[in-house]
């Protein structure tokens, strides 16, 4: 996409406008959450003051609309990731509750003793304490996959890693903080000829890459809406039919039975014996209209756009000898750098950036045994959106100089 058509672009972003915010805003913390644009705040604002009731109860218009609306989300979630059936979308609030709720509902009823989880050591907390408590509770092995020489997934471990005793294989489809992006597709048939289910944590993949589950063949896909211009609270657990069908639901009450006796109780079919309660549906409605913001702009254009500038950060990166980068070389990757300034803490770093209105994310990213491995307590990482540009890179090496400067490294 050229200069004239991104800059039309972040005009839909209110958090970006220079004049009503009094400055202008560098956000590089797209990975932690996205901005959103007017289109996404007015279909919230919209369902709030004019299509608001609980959907599948009222028999009443406002009822009937609120209900059409939360599943019209649910057709959108599933042309948008490719689905077979709406059924296949369950609403959640977030990746985390998606990751838990295959943990609850498919691995705690289906693992046993001796099987073994597979994940990589570069997975985000919620795609790896969850296992460490499921293997816990069912005597379950958790292994690990390490890193390549490019901070990728080792794949001839990953091959050597699976076995007949390998049951589920969960994996980041893209690492929030070595950048690493998976063959999902190739993941997914090498681990299926073991027989293990494949759970892709798409967190830091659906806003970047067209995510095609049908393709790729997973079995389960977990991802946020707030990472792709969503609203935060709403997120999606895609899971294949017949699982969904045999997995016994994650929590109880109402919206998600057929029947209830004295005793016991019948449920309901996928995807609603998953969404117990009340829903955020104003939620979905702004995540629908994230999508078609999305295909508005094109996922391909967002990717090819996200590539190009990450692609431009780490090779002027690279030429500061003060700075080490752990993210990975290979132009296809996430779209994120994560560096550390010689002698600086992460912190520090941030704390300077921010002075100039330049909004990193520091710390551990929720990816603390990879923080281990890479023998660093805590590393500081830029992420890009569609709505960033080359202009606000060369700001932030510039001012990455300073940062040196401060803290007292001279040039
Ligand atoms: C790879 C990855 N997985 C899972 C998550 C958790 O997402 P959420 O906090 O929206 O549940 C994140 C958040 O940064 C992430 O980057």
């Amino acid at each position: 996409m050229n200069k004239e058509q991104i800059l039309e672009i972040r005009k839909e972003f209110p958090y970006l406008d220079e004049d009503k915010m009094g400055r202008k805003i560098v956000y590089f913390d797209n990975g932690a959450t996205s901005q959103k644009p007017k289109c996404v705040i007015d279909a919230l604002s919209n369902y709030y003051s004019y299509e608001n009731a609980n959907p599948h109860r009222g028999a009443h218009y406002l009822g009937m609309l609120a209900t059409e609306k939360y599943e019209s989300a649910r057709e959108t979630v599933k042309s948008f990731i490719n689905a077979k059936q709406p059924e296949e979308i369950v609403f959640v609030r977030n990746t985390t509750e998606a990751l838990n709720l295959i943990a609850y509902s498919y691995a705690l009823e289906y693992l046993n003793e001796g099987d073994e989880i597979l994940i990589s050591i570069y997975e985000h907390h919620s795609n790896l304490v969850t296992w460490q408590y499921v293997a816990q509770k069912t005597g379950a092995i958790l292994k690990y996959v390490y890193l390549d020489d490019n901070h990728e997934l080792d794949m001839e471990a990953f091959k050597s890693s699976l076995s007949e005793k390998t049951k589920l294989v969960s994996l980041a489809g893209a690492s929030n903080t070595v950048g690493a992006v998976i063959d999902v597709k190739e993941i997914t048939r090498l681990a299926h000829e073991v027989g293990a289910v494949v759970s892709i944590d798409a967190a830091q993949l659906s806003p970047h890459v067209r995510v095609d589950v049908q393709d790729w063949d997973v079995d389960f896909i977990s991802f946020s809406g707030h990472k792709m211009y969503a609203p935060m609270g709403i997120g999606v657990m895609y899971g294949k039919y017949e699982l969904l069908d045999k997995m016994v639901p994650y929590m109880y009450g109402g919206d998600m039975i057929e029947y209830v006796y004295e005793q016991n109780t019948t449920f309901a079919k996928p995807a609603a014996k998953f969404e117990a309660g009340t829903q955020n549906v104003g939620g979905a409605i702004a995540l629908a209209a994230a999508i078609d913001f999305m295909e508005r702009v094109g996922v391909e254009n967002i990717h090819e756009h996200e590539l190009a500038l990450t692609d431009y950060a780490y090779k002027k990166m690279s030429e500061l000898e003060f700075v080490e980068i752990y993210s990975t070389p290979s132009y296809n990757r996430s779209p994120l750098v994560s560096f550390n300034i010689k002698g600086v803490h992460s912190h520090d770093v941030s704390t300077v950036l921010d002075t100039y209105d330049i909004a990193i994310r520091t710390g551990h990213h929720c990816a603390m045994p990879l923080h281990g491995y890479l023998k660093q307590n805590s590393t500081c990482r830029v992420s890009f959106a569609i709505y960033n540009t080359f202009e606000e890179i060369d700001f932030f090496i510039d001012k990455l100089k300073e940062v040196r400067k401060v803290m007292g490294y001279g040039s």
